[in-house]
């Protein structure tokens, strides 16, 4: 994270960066730290805190240090906040990380160094000492080993880093050797540059040419600065004020600048006296595009606010009539009962001929496939599987030119499900992805796919970004089936209810207060739930018992009905606490046979069924949703259950938006 500021104090430079790390918070939140530079360009501060961005501001409130009257005409800070992959959670495991005492070089990192050990114990044996346990520290002190050992050339001294270091990162590297220069650089985590410019550019949108790969040129005269890298010149051609701001995600920068630019992996950029260069660690990778696009952010700094919420996660559920739309919009003509999602339209046939579709995803959205897999295949009647990316990968699946491959992910920036995209490209099959982040790994590196538009998605618990996978799905299927005669009625019955579907979302939502009541009443003081239901409903069994476990931390499982006597029923007794999903589809006969084998086994279900539904006993608690088309209750289904798992987990004491142990975007495997 960097400023590159005009006559800007201390104070000023430290706000911005911290405003700009609470926003990063929700992809982790163990501890938090910052360097900013000190008295003279030999000089680096460092505070870093265990916990929450706001203990960070609090210790450097309280430090009088940042209070000496210093101005800066250029400066370069850099912040981060944590969630521990090597180290436990603590002060001397934050970042950044600094090469020695005198932080001659200070790093912040983002993912994981596999081959830390190696590179840790190399530097060891030179007389490197450590200060943590992190793998980001191996950086640091190399950069300074390579550093000490090249004789102080610069070039050398980041190619050579860049290359020694194995596995996911993006990284920022700040040096005393080279002060008010920043170098960033990413492989397989992701990074992107905010340019904020007073005046209005001549140059507007151009896109930046990297210079030649002069870093790898082992010299020591600065990078050649060609006119087309030169993006950045005033309308008079003077050098102006300029502000760059590096970030994992364009949350972090919203506030200050929507004009961004995403690197590449083993783009390495470096900024310097107001001019900013890209450079290619490798000359030999012909496929590799030779222009980095600035693109207009489209997301409002409101949208990433709580608003009147108590939390993310509350405030997110509650969108969901309108995300739905945002998923929706110019892409379903209702009245024609056509879908036409353009990231597909080149693709159509090679779709509809493939061998197979496989969906690939982890958790949350993993489950939108699971729900979404029975209609695809009713529609297209193409084979459709879905996988969980890690497993996917683990059996090293087969895959052929003639299948068709579908990622899925909120953040676009999953690791296995990124490695899961890289391994189906190798082997020629088509590869979409389904993604909320424009601009992430997953939607630059699929040949085609659609972007679910839900908006940024803060709460560590995903919501509405299910919801739009689910319906972007949908509309995949809707899509690709439009010239099947035979489910033109099929076809009207789902759009018609897509069209009505953001009523339905919201008469669920009116339901909060009873499922409050319900979390006080009946169940937070349970250790266990078991969450059944069959056909739709399963996906939507297995993400609510997700959603329970990971924000209320009571223990939760989704249970298939059909399985219920293959196993599970041995559970069951008048003790433990069960709900049953009983919506009126095809297959309402046989989940009320589960609920007989439930209720001759003494337990008493709570019973989430359609409004109107008179064939449920007086004497079981009901969670009564509207009836929608079969392949959408699933929907209406888990909204009360996000709900109910938001409502567990206030009365549980929890931090909503940041559950122990888990992170918003999993970036390493
Ligand atoms: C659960 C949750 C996770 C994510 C999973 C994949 O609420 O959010 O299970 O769904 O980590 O993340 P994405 O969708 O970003 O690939």
């Amino acid at each position: 994270y960097l400023n590159y500021l005009v006559e800007k104090d201390r104070r000023d430079i430290v706000k911005t960066l911290l405003t700009g790390l609470s926003r990063l918070e929700y992809r982790g939140y163990d501890s938090a730290g910052i360097a900013i530079d000190g008295e003279s360009d030999t000089e680096v501060l460092l505070f870093k805190q265990v916990g929450k961005v706001a203990a960070l501001r609090a210790k450097i409130d309280a430090d009088k240090v940042l209070d000496m009257d210093k101005t800066f005409l250029n400066h370069v800070g850099m912040a981060h906040t944590r969630w521990a992959t090597h180290g436990q959670p603590s002060e001397r495991n934050s970042h950044p990380h600094r090469s020695d005492p005198k932080s001659e070089f200070t790093v912040v990192h983002n993912g994981i160094i596999t081959n830390y050990k190696e590179l840790r114990t190399l530097l060891e044996k030179k007389g490197y000492m450590f200060e943590s346990d992190t793998d980001t520290e191996c950086i640091a002190k190399l950069a300074k080993y390579v550093y000490d050992s090249q004789k102080g050339s610069k070039t050398i001294t980041f190619t050579s880093l860049i290359k020694a270091v194995e596995g996911a990162f993006a990284m920022l590297l700040k040096s005393t050797h080279f002060p008010n220069e920043m170098i960033a650089t990413r492989r397989g985590s992701p990074l992107l540059i905010g340019v904020k410019t007073a005046k209005k550019l001549k140059v507007d949108f151009v896109d930046v040419e990297f210079g030649a790969p002069e870093v790898t040129a082992g010299t020591d005269q600065p990078p050649v600065k060609r006119d087309q890298s030169r993006a950045f010149l005033s309308e008079d051609g003077m050098p102006q004020q300029i502000e760059y701001y590096l970030a994992s995600d364009p949350s972090a920068i919203v506030e200050h600048t929507k004009r961004v630019l995403y690197l590449e992996d083993d783009d390495i950029a470096h900024i310097d006296d107001g001019d900013l260069h890209i450079h290619r660690l490798r000359r030999d990778d012909g496929n590799q595009s030779s222009f980095r696009t600035i693109q207009t952010l489209e997301m409002e700094l409101a949208e990433i606010m709580k608003g009147s919420f108590d939390h993310f996660m509350q405030k997110e559920i509650y969108e969901q009539p309108e995300s739905v739309v945002n998923t929706m919009r110019g892409r379903v003509n209702f009245e024609e009962c056509k879908v036409t999602l353009g990231g597909l339209s080149k693709y159509l046939s090679t779709i509809r001929r493939c061998r197979r579709v496989v969906f690939i995803a982890c958790g949350t959205s993993f489950h939108s496939c699971l729900a979404t897999r029975a209609i695809f295949e009713e529609l297209t009647e193409i084979p459709c599987q879905a996988e969980l990316a890690s497993d996917f990968l683990d059996r090293k699946t087969p895959i052929f030119r003639d299948d068709v491959c579908v990622f899925v992910s909120q953040s676009g920036e999953t690791a296995d499900t990124i490695l899961a995209l890289r391994y189906c490209l190798e082997r020629g099959a088509l590869c979409l992805g389904v993604t909320n982040t424009v601009g992430s790994s997953i939607s630059r590196e699929t040949q085609c796919g659609v972007h679910i538009n839900a908006g940024p998605e803060i709460g560590v618990a995903s919501t509405k970004a299910y919801t739009s996978q689910f319906i972007a799905l949908l509309l995949m299927a809707l899509q690709l089936s439009e010239d099947r005669i035979s489910m033109t009625e099929r076809r009207r019955q789902i759009i018609n209810d897509l069209y009505e579907l953001p009523r339905y979302i919201k008469e669920t939502l009116a339901i909060d207060a009873s499922l409050k009541q319900l979390a006080q009443e009946v169940l937070h003081k349970e250790k266990s739930l078991l969450i059944m239901g069959r056909g739709y409903q399963n996906a939507t069994c297995l993400e609510a018992a997700l959603k329970i476990k990971e924000v209320s931390y009571m223990h939760s499982e989704g249970i298939l009905a059909g399985e219920l006597k293959h196993g599970p029923l041995a559970l069951i007794d008048e003790n433990m606490p069960v709900i049953l999903i009983m919506t009126k589809d095809s297959l309402y006969p046989k989940v009320q046979s589960a609920l007989q084998q439930v209720t001759a086994r003494k337990g008493h279900p709570i019973i989430i069924c359609n409004k109107g539904d008179t064939n449920i006993s007086a004497e079981y608690r009901t969670i009564r949703v509207p009836q929608a088309v079969d392949c959408l209750q699933g929907i209406l289904t888990i909204i009360p259950l996000q709900l109910l798992s938001y409502h567990l987990a206030c009365l549980n004491g929890v931090d909503v938006d940041f559950p122990r142990n888990l992170a918003k975007s999993v970036t390493v495997e």
